[in-house]
């Protein structure tokens, strides 16, 4: 089926916002002949700005490039009170709780909600513009209270993934010097408490000088500890807060959030975004991408702890002014038809998911979408790895009827919205391939010199020109933020921007995503560095050396396999592996878990000692070793290695 190509429904495609290729082109043609203009366009369009900009691009500090400069604005009048003149009553967003309960909140709700977390932020906290606050939030509406009452008022937010550790939620609070974390006692999953206070508790025991107050929100109504004098209850200071609180006009690159994302070094990276440039592509990328309309019901199956959730659950919808549905509890529980059962309910019109969902819902619910009605949908989405075509074709034909385009989506953390996609009424789709650059993108697959790399053959995928919602820099590290994106490829001699993914363009100039070229994996389409791993597990005394590879899993795309050195003999991998995992799930938590460890007595070296990787991967994955082992330390040690990792049971 790899060849087979599946067009746009008609019926779709005539209402669509970009309506064919043609149209597609006209954009992209634009933009590639007037750069500048083509963007000023939609920013002008697009942007209620409460003062202009001077500057469209500015380049003369590359690579810390500057949009719409000097212009101000803000992304919670953005996203609420410039809808509210006629979207007062609709609903913004649609909640779902873990037991089934739903609470509808309307534009004008929600406006009452962020003003009044804002002022209490202001008022009680003393939280100022520039400020950072750290978000340790389950998915609960006060989430997005917190993170727009935020914008409100100019200070940066942080979330941080409530499945991250104590250990690690010190570290994001500590790099970002933060004044304040929110969080919750907990809330609901699979039908049971879960606890997020305690963690916050042990981060803050641990470090966290510059944490002035925790505001808790009460979800679960579990007991917890209370620091007096540094604890707060949301629930009991919240109504005591005016619905008013005048937004703060901020400058166009004023950053808005950080948001902190594995690279190929042990320390995660505060990717920082901006306030114009970041609004305007999540707005542009809801209307092109999920052909949002009025009366849409959108749902991205994210949780806002990761760069998806922002961008698709808060900032895009709710800048586009749609509805958007915001859901506590898991796919699978109490069945797995419950997301079905949820779109049928909620009259959902646009699903967005990851392709570990897909497969697993395949896999345990096969014949549940048939119970259900899935007529509202149009279109579907997929993001955070490559859909495998059986995925594809079963979410084609079981959720989206042979009717909805799949809109397999393809960008990152440091993109802040899709930057190669499918538009669901233009483009003619061929199975888990991410298919074009959006209209102002320029994205080009090539060599590290900028030379094109050959049709069919792997080369980067990098990003020629500077594009509004691209990552600012890395917090309180703009070496790193350079070495990391602009260090590896250049065009026509300048640094250009490198996703650090391959890619493939096909004969019909079709992009296909293969995966990342450095160390960082995706399990479960959750981004995890290897370094970082490794850096746990250099806490575990009886390690004298590890190596994390990435090893293909059915469901969860890649899982995390281990090669460990013991210092001395005698452990069983069984011991050695429980060791080290409950090092992981103590410094960075329970993602990061390694699936299978083996004991080796040593790792392919090279002679001046670099670990060889590749070589590694390949044993994993059981391959064959093509690699020219010579250069080696010692050859000898791949067919131990082999031998070791080929005769588990
Ligand atoms: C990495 C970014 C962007 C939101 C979720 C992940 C991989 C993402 C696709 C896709 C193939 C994809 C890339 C990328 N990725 N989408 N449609 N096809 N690969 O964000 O944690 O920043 O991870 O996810 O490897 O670099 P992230």
């Amino acid at each position: 089926m790899s060849e087979q190509i599946f067009y746009p429904n008609p019926e779709f495609a005539k209402d669509a916002r970009i309506p064919s290729m043609e149209a597609y082109w006209e954009l992209q043609n634009r933009a590639i002949e007037d750069y500048e203009g083509f963007w000023k366009g939609f920013a002008d369009d697009k942007i209620d700005w409460l003062e202009p900009y001077d500057t469209i691009l500015d380049e003369s500090n590359a690579p810390f490039y500057k949009w719409f400069s000097n212009g101000k604005l803000n992304v919670s009048n953005q996203c609420i009170d410039r809808h509210l003149a006629d979207k007062a009553d609709q609903n913004a967003i649609i909640f779902e709780g873990d037991n089934g309960d739903v609470k509808h909140i309307t534009y004008s709700q929600l406006s009452e909600h962020v003003n009044k977390m804002a002022n209490l932020l202001k008022n009680k906290f003393g939280v100022k513009k520039g400020d950072r606050v750290v978000l340790y939030m389950p998915m609960i509406p006060e989430a997005t209270y917190a993170m727009l009452a935020c914008s409100r008022i100019g200070a940066i937010h942080s979330i941080v993934f409530g499945g991250f550790s104590a250990d690690a939620l010190r570290d994001r609070i500590e790099d970002a010097e933060a004044k304040i974390v929110i969080t919750a006692d907990g809330a609901f999953r699979k039908g049971k408490p879960y606890m997020l206070k305690n963690v916050v508790d042990d981060a803050l025991e641990s470090g966290c000088e510059s944490i002035e107050a925790v505001l808790v929100v009460k979800r679960n109504h579990e007991e917890i500890k209370w620091v007096e004098g540094r604890d707060y209850s949301y629930n009991e200071l919240i109504d005591a807060e005016s619905t008013e609180c005048p937004f703060e006009p901020m400058d166009s690159e004023d950053p808005l959030f950080l948001l902190y994302t594995s690279g190929s070094t042990g320390k995660p990276k505060g990717v920082q975004h901006s306030t114009a440039g970041y609004i305007l592509w999540a707005q542009m990328t809801m209307e092109w991408v999920f052909d949002l309309r009025k009366d849409d019901v959108f749902w991205c199956t994210a949780d806002i702890g990761w760069i998806t959730g922002h961008t698709y659950i808060v900032y895009g919808p709710l800048s586009a002014g749609g509805t958007t549905v915001m859901f506590e509890g898991v796919p699978t529980y109490p069945d797995a038809g419950r997301a079905w059962k949820m779109v049928q309910e909620h009259n959902i019109t646009q699903f967005y998911t990851a392709p570990t969902l897909i497969r697993l819902l395949h896999k345990v619910g096969e014949d549940e979408p048939e119970k259900y009605d899935l007529s509202t949908l149009r279109v579907l989405g997929t993001v955070g790895e490559p859909i495998d075509p059986p995925a594809w074709k079963w979410y084609y034909e079981a959720i989206g009827k042979s009717r909805c385009s799949i809109v397999d989506t393809y960008w990152q953390t440091e993109t802040g919205g899709h930057v190669i996609s499918p538009l669901p009424g233009a483009t003619p789709i061929k199975p888990a391939c991410a298919t074009f650059a959006l209209p102002g993108i320029i994205a080009e697959v090539m060599e590290e010199d900028g030379t094109p790399t050959p049709v069919g053959e792997k080369g980067f995928m990098c990003i020629t020109r500077p594009w509004p919602s691209m990552i600012r820099t890395i917090w309180n590290d703009p070496e790193r933020f350079k070495k990391s994106y602009f260090g590896d490829c250049k065009k026509d001699g300048e640094p250009v921007y490198f996703t650090g993914d391959g890619a493939m363009v096909d004969k019909d100039g079709y992009i296909t995503i293969t995966g990342r070229t450095d160390d960082v994996l995706n399990v479960s389409g959750h981004r995890i560095g290897t370094a970082e791993i490794e850096s746990a597990i250099k806490h575990v005394s009886s390690v004298a050396v590890s190596a994390v590879v990435g090893k293909p899993h059915e469901i969860k795309g890649e899982e995390v396999f281990a090669y460990i050195v013991l210092k001395e003999e005698g452990l069983s991998a069984d011991e050695v592996k429980a060791e080290i995992n409950s090092v992981i799930k103590k410094e960075i938590g329970a993602i990061a878990l390694c699936d299978e460890v083996v004991i080796v007595p040593d790792v392919p070296k090279t002679r001046s000692g670099k670990i060889m990787r590749r070589i590694l991967r390949s044993i994993a994955k059981g391959e064959e070793i093509t690699q020219d082992t010579s250069t080696l330390e010692d050859p000898s040690i791949v067919p131990t290695i082999e031998k070791i990792v080929n005769s588990r049971g």
